[in-house]
């Protein structure tokens, strides 16, 4: 091993279900493409999740902000336990590393690679090739809200959505220059309800117009998010770039990966462009085929892929996309969804890392 090769700290969270399968996978890809392209990736694992907080009363210890600052990257499978109340762990884990390391960014390429089979049958994958960008540190996941005469006739709920002007440019000037550097349609949607949510649409559409003025090239265009969710199945051949806030991302792209072929293949980054990212497969932990050795580890690959891209490694990167695409398109993989792939999750593993060390650059 010469100690000159360019080294990156990566803190590896298993999580929890099917997290710690597909995220061996994801690993063994991202490694035998480390080895390739000439750098090495250290990584340390933490076992943060359910099985942890059961034993310990505890979701992240109080160091563990801290130490996740100090890496270069986070890799996370899976967060979610069935013996754990729905909340607990999404909030005291996931929300609270995507708010507190600041990865105000979440970014949701939705491609449909090749031989993938999806619903839309008039669509192809040249039609399905956008990115979602969705703000990941505010809206209605800001935490704030109340309850007031709880378990009474009267109980009250409140939940706010929080726009900040801040919190919303940078998340639009992020989206500008996303689809500046994509360079096809140069098209930014603006995603919101602002025919009804007045107050925050106003907002987002004002600060949109302003930053606008910075990307003369790119052509910045408003959709409501209902109407979104029918053009995506319609036409989303129609997408360059979306920028939407938190909840509305984080329901668009559930259809999306359907559209792209289902949760086994869609990725996503939590992105702080000046600091510690982390990255993960959009689904769930499914705790039905957890040690089965039956879910797709393709969308934990993808996101590796996504951390080395952000992480500058480029090559490496796209190494990942081809050895995907040649899974698909070949009809290795029969289909993405746990337990038809024809072939196990280790089996896809070793595949795409077969592969990814032998295409030609
Ligand atoms: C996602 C997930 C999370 C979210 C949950 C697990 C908190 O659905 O990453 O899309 O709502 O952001
Ligand atoms: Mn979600």
């Amino acid at each position: 091993m010469g100690g000159s090769k360019k080294s990156y700290k990566i803190a590896v969270i298993p999580g929890d279900g099917i997290g710690k399968e597909i995220i061996d996978e994801g690993l063994k890809v991202v490694e035998a493409v480390s080895e390739r392209y000439g750098f090495r990736l250290e990584t340390e694992e933490y076992d943060f999740g359910g099985e942890r907080y059961l034993r310990t009363g505890e979701t992240l210890p109080a160091s563990a902000i801290d130490e996740l600052r100090g890496f270069d990257s986070i890799y996370l499978g899976a967060v979610g336990h069935p013996e754990v109340a729905p909340g607990i762990l999404e909030k005291g884990i996931l929300l609270r590393i995507r708010f507190e390391l600041d990865q105000y960014i979440n970014l949701r390429p939705v491609k449909l690679y090749p031989g993938v089979w999806h619903p839309l049958r008039d669509k192809g994958p040249e039609h399905i090739d956008y990115v979602v960008v969705r703000e990941n540190t505010e809206g209605a996941y800001s935490g704030i809200g109340g309850t007031f005469k709880k378990s009474t006739a009267d109980e009250v709920a409140t939940q706010l959505d929080v726009n900040t002007r801040k919190g919303v440019e940078r998340c639009v000037r992020y989206a500008f220059e996303y689809s500046k550097k994509r360079n096809r349609k140069k098209t930014l949607t603006v995603v919101d309800k602002a025919n009804v949510l007045t107050y925050a649409g106003d907002l987002w559409r004002r600060t949109a117009s302003e930053v606008a003025g910075d990307f003369p090239d790119v052509k910045l265009d408003f959709a409501f998010v209902d109407a979104t969710c029918m053009w995506m199945v319609k036409n989303p051949e129609w997408f360059d770039v979306l920028v939407t806030n938190n909840m509305f991302g984080d329901i668009i792209t559930d259809l999306a990966a359907m559209t792209q072929g289902g949760l086994g293949i869609a990725a996503g980054g939590n992105i702080n462009p000046s600091g510690v990212s982390m990255f993960e497969p959009i689904h769930g932990s499914a705790p039905k085929y957890t040690g089965k050795n039956v879910a797709c580890p393709i969308a934990t690959v993808s996101a590796g892929g996504m951390m080395l891209e952000t992480l500058g490694e480029e090559k490496a990167a796209l190494m990942i996309e081809k050895a995907i695409v040649k899974a698909t398109s070949e009809k290795h993989v029969r289909s993405l969804e746990a337990g038809k792939m024809g072939m196990g999750t280790r089996e896809v593993g070793d595949l795409l890392s077969k592969f990814a060390s032998e295409i030609p650059d």
